[in-house]
């Protein structure tokens, strides 16, 4: 079987490919054209996707007959059109679990750094501007006692959680698709309706998938219902806001600030006036960029790969519809 690598891994997924006889197609430079990534898809059997700068969807599909297997190094799926794979029976194996840890480990990082403006601090360090001692410059706000409000709350959304309840004591309130009842024995947490999710929390996290009916859901309209104090994190991805509307929100005064792990677009333009606010921490989606986390997809997506080469179900797979 033939697998296309479209970036290095780290060695641990590489190993276990080749220790079970598969050939590992890497392509000869980093950055390929549509075109040229589209020619080393057409020459494998299956492809290992690292990043989403380019989609699975019918044109993919028809342009590649020879792809019997997806496996994403990621736990979102959102670059492939899971209809079209569903119906040309290929399953698309992703990386829950693995990350969850890290991910949210980045939500509550942005969470505090927004809460004590740490970005807007360490950059004045940096400029040399750090000045005398002022009782009343730049002070932040305390977490303790908040409510956490999670938008999704599923694996890393659960992590999040728990962290926040035991280092600030935060009630968590949630809005899902299903009720957590984890979430609920657990933690306490509490289900609630999307507008109340956004009228009662202190902090409110994204922890969803994004699906493109989803794009620009935080807007105006939902900025408008938060608290004066609110803090936006976002580390699920950048479709899910609307960063001029965040903006406004943020310099109106109707929400504290924001702590971005996404955008939209990726990458953030350096112009981009949030970047401006003292109240706004911006990363480079690095939500699971720890050694531990991206060890840990590399070995999950090889296990997807040598289950699909062993005409087995992948351990993780975000469209097991593919097996009924
Ligand atoms: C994920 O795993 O979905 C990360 O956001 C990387 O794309």
């Amino acid at each position: 079987m033939n697998v296309f690598i479209n970036k290095r891994i780290p060695e641990i997924g590489i190993s276990m490919l080749e220790k079970e006889g598969i050939h590992i197609i890497f392509p000869e430079k980093e950055d390929l054209s549509y075109e040229e990534w589209l020619q080393y898809c057409r020459n494998a059997d299956a492809v290992l996707n690292v990043g989403n700068t380019f989609t699975y969807d019918k044109t993919f599909f028809e342009e590649c007959p020879n792809i019997k297997m997806i496996a994403l190094y990621s736990v979102g799926f959102d670059h492939v059109d899971i209809q079209e794979a569903d119906r040309r029976k290929i399953p698309v194996g992703n990386t829950p679990d693995v990350l969850s840890k890290a991910t949210s480990d980045t939500a509550f990082l942005l969470m505090q750094s927004v809460a004590r403006r740490a970005g807007y601090n360490f950059q004045k360090v940096k400029d040399g501007n750090w000045e005398t001692f002022d009782p009343m410059d730049a002070l932040g706000q305390e977490l303790y006692g908040k409510t956490l409000g999670i938008f999704g709350l599923g694996r890393i959304g659960f992590e999040m959680a728990k962290k926040s309840q035991r280092a600030f004591d935060m009630k968590i309130i949630y809005h899902n698709h299903h009720r957590n009842q984890q979430a609920e024995k657990e933690l306490n947490a509490a289900y609630v309706s999307f507008d109340e999710l956004a009228g009662n929390s202190d902090v409110l996290s994204i922890h969803a998938s994004f699906s493109p009916e989803q794009k620009d859901l935080f807007n105006h309209s939902v900025f408008e219902k938060m608290r004066s104090g609110a803090i936006f994190i976002n580390t699920a991805r950048g479709g899910f806001h609307n960063q001029k509307d965040l903006y406004a929100a943020i310099v109106s005064g109707q929400i504290w600030g924001a702590g971005l792990d996404v955008t939209n677009p990726e990458p953030m333009s350096q112009d981009d006036p949030l970047l401006q606010l003292s109240t706004v921490c911006v990363l480079p989606h690095i939500g699971s960029a720890t050694m531990e986390a991206r060890n840990g997809m590399a070995r999950v997506a090889a296990e997807n790969i040598i289950a699909f080469s062993k005409r087995e179900k992948l351990p993780y797979c975000a469209n097991p519809e593919v097996y009924s």
